[in-house]
């Protein structure tokens, strides 16, 4: 197996494959090789890097500058490249800089000389930002097809419990009664404005940077439009320049990533209040759910609490890349080396916390009776009296004034609205005739509530239809 010193195209003295030795008298100072490597965490890339080498390779022998038997070799060789890697039979070192000098070599060891001929025309600088397109074209599927997961837990546990009333709350009090799947269903809206907003993400990243080179395009006849093509992208980069200095996609698509990770945070936030002693309105199942190493009795909501704390770091990978590009001069600068490990993690974070977040939706068990009890106390019908008096005729200034009567009468008293007798009635305020009580039943207010998107059983039930064909068409998307 020849080594890589063999090549021209690699610094010439034997040692660790480097991408730039030439004019270089000697290695780099050990603090700068360690300051500099990313190969620990852009080896994610490698399969990015080997498919857009494939299509390098052929646009080297359209320009003539590899045979036919160079082509036939040079796919050969990466062929066997991709898979070593993928079975683990060839691994990055340490002493690989990053992750297309690690392949370099790997195809240097592979193929001899000829590896070194892939580097024509292309740079690092136009290869990794079509690497980390590559990746995020993917990673936004994936993380599409887990928020979809967790719309259908939402969507199944909404559906499932769909003649539960809860008490809707502003400033977390009892506010007037809602479905308790109207409050599911509302989580659902924010996740599929997430899928919708990666796949208008998608839109932008869907143009490629390789064939820019460093910065200025090539003077090697290559065609940049036919790479795109081979890759899956509409076309190229309109400008070289740009094409390697643009990481508008990283930062958008973290910002995808940090608001779905607030969605997620504020979803965590009401199950762990769902799940207390106070509220008890839903039971966790044990298997999405962990214990305390002291207290026997405990049955904590991790996963919530995780989702909800994750937030933060999304928040945080944002900030980070949005404060590395603030006035980078065009066109690549080293300091962009930082735009990976924050995708990678959001990425990832949200791969793990997704799914776990679906389990422990559709595991939940709902107190159906606990949450119908508790939804008119607080005077939560109190609007519906009001609404009432505005029915009957009473201006809503004056109705407003009387339903407040009636709530303070009840409060002085302990009673709950329905629980005011006719004489009482009539003399807190003569329009409150018995006829009032048709609004004050939990069924009857929500009945009312019949307006476009309001919580009335009929609407619910015509919006859960509605998201089960939005989120199934989320998934064909995220899928293909
Ligand atoms: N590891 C580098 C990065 O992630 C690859 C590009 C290096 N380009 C260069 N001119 N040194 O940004």
């Amino acid at each position: 197996m020849p080594n890589a010193a063999d090549s021209d195209d690699v610094d010439s003295s034997p040692g660790p494959t480097r991408l730039w030795g030439g004019r270089f008298a000697g290695g780099p100072a050990e603090a700068l090789a360690k300051l500099s490597v990313s190969v620990h965490f852009d080896w994610r890339l490698a399969p990015y890097d080997l498919a857009g080498s494939k299509a390098h390779a052929r646009v080297l022998h359209r320009a003539a500058l590899l045979s036919d038997e160079e082509l036939e070799r040079m796919l050969a060789g990466l062929e066997q490249l991709e898979a070593d890697v993928r079975s683990g039979a060839f691994t990055a070192t340490e002493a690989d800089e990053d992750v297309h000098t690690a392949l370099e070599r790997g195809l240097l060891e592979r193929l001899g000389p000829l590896g070194g001929k892939l580097r024509a025309g292309r740079s690092r600088n136009d290869q990794v930002a079509t690497d980390l397109r590559l990746y995020l074209r993917d990673a936004a599927r994936q993380v599409a097809a887990a928020v979809v997961g967790l719309e259908e837990a939402l969507l199944g546990l909404a559906e499932r419990d769909i003649d539960v009333p809860a008490p809707g709350m502003t400033h977390l009090q009892h506010a007037q009664p809602v479905l308790f799947a109207h409050q599911l269903l509302a989580h659902v809206h924010p996740l599929a404005r997430d899928v919708s907003r990666l796949r208008d993400w998608d839109v932008r990243a869907d143009w490629s940077p390789l064939g820019a080179g460093a910065l200025a395009g090539s003077s090697l006849p290559l065609d940049p439009d036919a790479v795109a093509k081979d890759l899956g992208f509409s076309g190229p980069v309109a400008n070289s320049i740009d094409a390697v200095s643009d990481r508008d996609f990283v930062a958008e698509f973290l910002f995808c990533a940090a608001l779905l990770g607030v969605h997620l945070s504020r979803l965590g936030e009401e199950v762990c209040l769902w799940a207390t002693s106070e509220f008890s309105w839903v039971r966790l199942d044990d298997a999405f759910s962990t214990g305390s190493s002291i207290m026997p009795q405990k049955k904590n909501p991790d996963i919530a609490e995780l989702a909800r704390g994750k937030a933060g770091r999304f928040v945080g990978h944002l900030t980070a890349v949005l404060t590395m590009l603030k006035g980078l001069p065009l066109a690549y600068d080293r300091d962009m080396q930082e735009d990976k490990e924050p995708v990678f993690d959001a990425v990832e974070q949200l791969l793990l916390v997704l799914p776990a977040m679906a389990g422990m939706v559709a595991t939940l068990s709902v107190d159906g009776e606990r949450l119908r009890a508790s939804t008119p106390t607080g005077h939560a019908l109190a609007t519906d009296v009001a609404e009432w008096l505005v029915r009957q005729g009473t201006a809503f200034r004056d109705a407003h004034e009387i339903s407040g009567a009636f709530v303070s009468w009840c409060d002085a008293r302990g009673l709950e609205l329905w629980e005011v007798p006719d004489e009482d009635l009539a003399r807190i305020d003569t329009r409150l005739t018995p006829e009032v009580r048709s609004v004050l039943s939990v069924d009857g207010a929500l009945a009312a509530r019949s307006t476009t998107g309001g919580t009335a059983p009929a609407r619910v039930v015509e919006q859960l239809a509605a998201l089960r064909t939005a989120v199934a068409e989320q998934l064909q998307w995220a899928s293909a």
